[in-house]
């Protein structure tokens, strides 16, 4: 695996390895407490949502299971804080009335990996939508020394894939 060096201004930037994804997952010690945290980001006040599906299905004979909620969504900004690690502005959300459970910008990352080796996030606003890979498959098949998530961001005023995109927002292969 190359080992591209990357700096900001010629400080170097530290990198976090593909492995990692693996790694930080192992704190699930059962597959309910994975579970658990993709039900808590639809609860959090930044998200609230009033209804969550978790569904099993099989994509080309791949079982996945599939989070849908009807939260607020993200855009593409908000979708990179999400499949980044330690990134977390749900602070100014919090409330007496209600409380946020995940504050450490971890819990997505750590659930879904603890699920599967991929996840695909479709997700919309009003008038944009975005669609986010975090792939260990996909990083091996690159041989990427850093983990990267592609992200696509479309207006969904004009694409015919918004029907399909607004009934899904997580599938995890796994
Ligand atoms: N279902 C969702 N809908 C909208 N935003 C979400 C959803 N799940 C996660 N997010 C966003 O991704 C961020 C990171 O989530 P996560 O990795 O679970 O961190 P934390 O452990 O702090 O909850 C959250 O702060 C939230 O803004
Ligand atoms: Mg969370």
């Amino acid at each position: 695996m190359a080992f591209n060096q990357d700096s900001l201004n010629g400080i170097s930037l530290s990198k976090i390895n593909p492995n990692y994804l693996h790694a930080n997952s192992t704190s699930h010690v059962w597959a309910f407490g994975a579970i658990a945290e993709l039900i808590d980001n639809a609860y959090d006040p930044d998200v609230k949502a009033s209804h969550i599906s978790i569904d099993k299905i099989d994509i080309n004979k791949i079982p996945c299971l599939v989070f849908v909620d009807n939260g607020a969504g993200m855009n593409r900004e908000q979708l990179l804080k999400m499949l980044s690690l330690g990134c977390c502005d749900k602070d100014k959300y919090d409330s007496p009335k209600h409380k946020t459970i995940g504050k450490y910008g971890n819990g997505f990352k750590s659930g879904s990996m603890r699920l599967g080796k991929d996840v695909i996030i479709f997700t919309r606003r009003i008038e944009k939508a975005c669609v986010g890979l975090l792939s260990q498959t996909y990083l091996k098949a690159i041989d990427a020394d850093s983990v990267i998530v592609p992200i696509l961001e479309y207006s969904t005023s004009a694409n015919i894939l918004f029907y399909m995109l607004a009934r899904k927002e997580y599938i995890i292969r796994v």
